[in-house]
């Protein structure tokens, strides 16, 4: 299997590297090695490569700053999957790419599944809806694993920001009225590696997260708990002292009968704190 990796040093790309079974072929880019913004290099990429897959880990993710940043946010989460999303189909080639949760509005209050109607609250989260609509609309072989607030020992996510915030031992606020399914990064990456492997016909939409639902103060309690920092430092805070809208419930559930393995969430901590000693 020939795999066109983007996005490929972020931190779900770098678990999926790590991952990769070892006969399958990859060519890893980055944004300076390969803009998908820039529709001609894309287009020389796959027809130098021709991968059999495109998984695309590009993305802009600063969901703060994407307020401020709508041309860059667009331009990378809705003009770059069409460009990928164009060439792949020009080539016959099947893409896998990665939406989030933020595409919903967080009014539903139950899961959301793969046929609940999208509405974004904000501009990451219309951007990666502009996208999901390009990749389907431009490539039918399109498979958008949707997913949320993905965690591991790399980068900067929840959970190393909690980290590095309990052991600077300052207090410090986290929101208690938004729930989502926190996802471990090398859950999804073992999933992303299965689906492409084992499920090839698999198209359209299809939602994957960690098992347990729970707000974001709760999960700081936990990851603070677990790394055995002062759990006192961890404040209740509402959704306006958020600079922009979030949605208040994103847990996303699956109308697909394929079992991914997941570990609990206190096994994921526990891993992705290991780790971060390393
Ligand atoms: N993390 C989450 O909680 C989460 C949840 C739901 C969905 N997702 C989606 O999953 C994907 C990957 O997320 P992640 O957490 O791994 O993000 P990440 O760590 O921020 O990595 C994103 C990567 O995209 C690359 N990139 C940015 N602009 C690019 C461009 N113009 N051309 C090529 N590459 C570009 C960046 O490369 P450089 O560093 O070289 O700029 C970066 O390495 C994104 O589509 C995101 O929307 C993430």
């Amino acid at each position: 299997m020939r795999i066109l990796m983007t996005g490929a040093r972020g931190q779900i790309g770098s678990q999926i590297r790590k991952m990769l079974p070892d006969d399958w072929e990859l060519i890893a880019t980055d944004s300076k090695t390969l803009d998908i913004t820039n529709a001609d290099s894309v287009e020389n990429m796959l027809s130098g490569f021709q991968p059999d897959v495109v998984m695309n880990t590009a993305g802009y993710t600063n969901v703060d700053a994407a307020e401020n940043d709508l041309e860059k946010a667009f331009a990378i989460n809705a003009q770059g999957v069409l460009n990928l999303a164009r060439s792949a189909n020009q080539h016959g080639v099947k893409m896998l790419h990665l939406s989030t949760d933020y595409v919903f509005d967080g009014t539903k209050y139950t899961p959301y599944t793969e046929s609940n109607y999208p509405n974004p609250l904000n501009i990451y989260g219309k951007s990666k809806l502009a996208g999901e609509v390009a990749a389907l609309s431009a490539n039918p072989a399109t498979l958008i694993v949707r997913t949320s607030g993905v965690f591991s020992a790399v980068g900067n996510n929840f959970l190393t920001t909690v980290v590095n915030n309990a052991k600077q031992g300052k207090a410090f606020g986290v929101v208690d009225e938004q729930i989502c399914c926190p996802t471990y990064a090398a859950d999804l990456a073992a999933a992303l590696i299965t689906l492409v492997r084992d499920y090839p016909q698999m198209r359209g939409l299809y939602h994957f997260t960690g098992g347990t639902a729970l707000s974001w103060y709760d999960f700081a309690k936990k990851i603070v708990t677990a790394a055995g920092l002062d759990t006192a430092l961890v404040e209740k805070t509402d959704s306006t002292s958020q600079a922009i809208t979030r949605p208040k419930y994103s847990v996303l559930a699956s109308e697909y009968d394929i079992r991914l393995p997941v570990k609990t969430i206190d096994e994921a901590i526990a891993e992705s704190l290991a780790a971060l000693q390393e």
